[in-house]
């Protein structure tokens, strides 16, 4: 709960027994309530949240104007790092605001927010995987962006959540680092390589990463929810799955078909895709027989995103801020996707590890501090910014359709 719905829901409270009316419904304790990106959040949000004991008949109320709707909330269950993790999951229509409701208590009332065909904004955060057994960095970046951002409708984090999938610790520092602002903000997650790593650091499927966040199931069959694609105002994302070395190369075919299909058949004006491993390969300082070139992220998915007309690549991984400008056939080229790898917004660090490659236009200052981007899209523009965690701006870029 923020101070803003704290007030809102006390000013009702207090409004309520003024009409003498009775306050009859008790405060319901909602772990960890956040809004899942949908695949239109103009018209519907997945809210999920997660519960110590099994509720008895929980539901969520969707309030427009003076019109109540109830939407049931399905209870599922799943064991990870040794421990059992009961949640709640409800698919809504849109509305102004939203509570969850359990007999006689209910939560707060939260905004529902509008994206606009107009004008909006997102959120986007890199790696935010954090060693050492603390979240704080990640704590103070997301707090700072988001507070920063209020009318940021949507934010992304571009893979590696956390430094270990199945460490249970981990995921609920995550979350908790940002439950003041997940009930009103969706969150769209990309998988990367780290939420594919086992307490004894092997490859696991991603358990925890995919229970957590419940995204469109619009992607392939047995690949369910690795990737998939959502719209926002005039724009259609596109989240891709990198992690084909941890979890079997079958995906990359499968991807590739249903990439093409799914953005052929968007008639949004702008196409973004977010993907966690970088496209382009750095020379390592001290290890001279790496080359510069691509990754192959980058031999496989580049002229992919070139011939289906993406305006936008956002990459992670690597830790640190770099924009290539746009590229198509390996080559700068105006005509070509605007390459983003995002930067870090854990406190994992490659400081003096890469070294600059010819594509980089813009590199963060060194050392880097960590970083937050963000993207506002309408009609005729999309600017992508780059700021440090105190809001100092780093980088700035805009798109212009004719
Ligand atoms: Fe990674």
């Amino acid at each position: 709960m923020n101070r803003r719905t704290f007030i809102k829901f006390a000013a009702v409270s207090v409004a309520t027994l003024m009409t003498g009316c009775s306050v009859d419904k008790k405060s319901l304790d909602v772990k960890f309530l956040r809004q899942i990106v949908t695949k239109d959040i103009s018209t519907s949000r997945c809210i999920m949240w997660q519960a110590e004991e099994p509720l008895k008949n929980p539901v969520v109320e969707v309030k427009t104007g003076d019109a109540i709707k109830t939407f049931p909330a399905q209870e599922t269950s799943f064991t990870y790092d040794g421990k059992k993790t009961i949640q709640y999951t409800a698919q809504i229509e849109i509305g102004d605001e939203y509570r969850v409701v359990d007999g006689d208590a209910t939560s707060y009332w939260y905004d529902i927010k509008k994206s606009s065909d107009d004008k909006f904004k997102i959120i986007i955060f890199p790696d935010s995987q954090c060693g050492g057994g603390s979240y704080d960095t990640w704590g103070g970046i997301a707090g700072s962006a988001l507070a920063k951002n209020s009318d940021a409708v949507l934010f992304v984090n571009v893979g590696d959540l956390v430094d270990n999938g199945e460490d249970s610790s981990q995921w609920e520092d995550w979350l908790a680092y940002v439950e003041q602002f997940t009930p009103e903000i969706v969150f769209a997650p990309v998988l990367g390589n780290h939420e594919t790593y086992s307490r004894e650091w092997t490859v696991c499927p991603p358990v925890a990463y995919l229970n957590y966040f419940a995204t469109p199931d619009n992607g392939v069959e047995n690949f369910s929810r690795r990737f998939y694609s959502f719209d926002v105002g005039a724009a259609h994302f596109v989240v891709l799955d990198s992690q084909w070395d941890e979890l079997g190369t079958e995906v990359i075919d499968v991807q590739k078909n249903w990439l093409r299909q799914d953005l052929n058949s968007t008639d949004k004006l702008w196409k973004i895709i977010f993907i966690h491993k970088d496209v382009l390969q750095y020379r390592i300082n001290g290890r001279p027989e790496r080359k510069e070139g691509f990754s192959d992220v980058g031999e496989i998915f580049m002229p992919e995103f070139e011939s289906l007309g993406v305006d936008v690549v956002f990459t992670a991984h690597l830790h640190t801020y770099r924009n290539r400008g746009r590229i198509k056939n390996f080559h700068h080229d105006d005509t070509g996707p605007l390459y983003i790898l995002t930067g870090i917004s854990g406190n994992v660090r490659y400081g003096g590890l890469w070294i600059d490659h010819a594509l980089d236009k813009v590199v963060a200052p060194q050392p880097e501090t960590d970083n937050y981007i963000t993207m506002e899209v309408d009609a005729k523009t999309l600017t992508v910014k780059c700021f440090s965690p105190n809001g100092r701006p780093i980088d700035e870029i805009t798109l212009q359709k004719t």
